[in-house]
C-alpha cells in the first residue's frame, strides 16, 4: 500500500514538474526501429541528415530561433516551437541510429556479414587503423566512442550560418519549405542507399514527417496571406513606388539561345498578381561602365597611376 502511495505521489510531482519546465525530455523516442546489423560506413553517410546544411540540427535551430524571435500572432509562434521541438526529437532518433550502426557486431552477425568488405577486413586481420581510415568516420571511434557527431557526412562541422531566422515570417516560411524539400530529398537518397529493414523503416517515418512539414509550411504561407500579414513580393510592406517598377517583371535573356522564353516566367501575369512578365531577348545594360574610385593610400591597393605618398 505504502509503495502504491509513493508511486502515485511521485507521478503527481512529476506531472507538476513537467508543467513547470521549459523543456522536458521524455525517454521514449518519437519513432525508432533498430537496424538489423551495424554498418559504420552507412553511419558516416547518415551524418548528413544530422549535421548537414539541411539536416535535423539546422531545422531544429531554425524553427526554434524563428519561434523565439516571432513577434507575430501566437498561433505562428506556437506552431514554430512545436515543430522545432519535434526536430530535437529527430536529431535524437538519428543519434540513436548512428550509435547502433557504429556499434560492434555480435559474433553471429559477423559471420553473416563476411561478404561485407569492411567486416571481412576486420575478420581477415586487417589493421584496425587501416579499416577505420578507409571506411567509417574515424571520429565515430576516436572522438565520440561510437556516438553521433554534430557534423555532416564528410565530417564538416555543423554551423549556425545554415540557420535562417529573419523575423519576416513569409521569408522564413519559404526557407522552411526549401529546407524540408532538401531534407526529404536527402533522406530518400539515404533510404535508397540502405538495405537494412530497420534503417529503412525509421527513415520512412522521417520521410513522412518531412511530407507533413513541407505541407505545414505551405499552409503557413497561405495563412499569412489570408491573415493579411504578408504577401508577395516579400517584404510586401515596402512601398512599391520606391522600387524601379519598369524592371520589376522583366525577364533578361542573358545566355545563348532563347529557350527560356518558353516558360511561365517569360510572359503572362506574374504570380504575385501585380505585374505582367516581359521577355527581353536582347537586353541592354542600363548603367555606366563600372569603375572603383582611387584607392585610399592607407589601404595600399594598386592604383591606376602611382600615388604621391608623403614619405
Ligand atoms: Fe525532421
Amino acid at each position: 500500500m505504502k509503495a502504491v502511495e509513493e508511486q502515485t505521489s511521485n507521478a503527481l510531482s512529476n506531472a507538476v514538474h513537467q508543467k513547470k519546465c521549459m523543456f522536458y525530455h521524455k525517454k521514449r523516442l518519437q519513432y525508432f526501429t533498430k537496424p538489423d546489423k551495424p554498418d559504420p560506413v552507412y553511419a558516416k553517410q547518415l551524418q548528413e541528415l544530422i549535421g548537414g546544411p539541411f539536416g535535423e540540427m539546422t531545422v531544429m535551430m531554425q524553427y526554434l530561433l524563428q519561434g523565439w524571435n516571432c513577434r507575430g500572432p501566437a498561433k505562428y509562434k506556437d506552431m514554430m516551437l512545436d515543430i522545432g521541438t519535434e526536430e530535437i526529437g529527430h536529431v535524437e532518433m538519428l543519434a540513436n541510429m548512428i550509435a547502433h550502426l557504429v556499434d560492434k557486431a555480435p559474433a553471429d552477425v559477423q559471420e553473416k556479414s563476411a561478404m561485407d568488405p569492411i567486416v571481412e577486413g576486420v575478420l581477415g586481420g586487417m589493421k584496425t587503423e587501416d579499416i577505420i581510415m578507409s571506411s567509417m568516420n574515424p571520429k565515430h571511434a576516436i572522438v565520440t566512442g561510437g556516438g553521433a557527431l554534430p557534423a555532416d557526412s564528410t565530417g564538416y562541422p555543423w554551423n549556425g550560418n545554415y540557420v535562417v531566422a529573419s523575423g519576416n515570417l513569409m521569408a522564413d516560411f519559404y526557407s522552411n519549405v526549401q529546407a524540408e524539400a532538401q531534407g526529404r530529398l536527402q533522406a530518400i537518397r539515404l533510404y535508397e542507399m540502405s538495405t537494412d529493414p530497420g534503417v529503412k523503416d525509421t527513415l520512412s517515418y522521417m520521410i513522412a514527417r518531412d511530407t507533413m512539414h513541407q505541407n505545414q509550411w505551405l499552409a503557413a504561407i497561405e495563412e499569412l496571406k489570408a491573415d493579411g500579414l504578408e504577401e508577395m513580393p516579400v517584404p510586401s510592406q515596402f512601398p512599391r513606388s520606391q522600387e524601379k517598377q519598369d524592371v520589376s517583371y522583366q525577364f533578361w535573356n542573358l545566355s545563348e539561345g532563347t529557350d527560356s522564353n518558353q516558360g511561365r516566367w517569360a510572359k503572362g501575369p506574374s504570380p504575385d498578381g501585380k505585374g505582367e512578365f516581359e521577355y527581353l531577348e536582347n537586353p541592354e545594360p542600363q548603367g555606366p561602365e563600372g569603375e572603383a574610385p582611387i584607392p585610399n593610400p592607407k589601404l595600399y591597393s594598386t592604383p591606376k597611376q602611382p600615388l604621391k605618398v608623403k614619405q
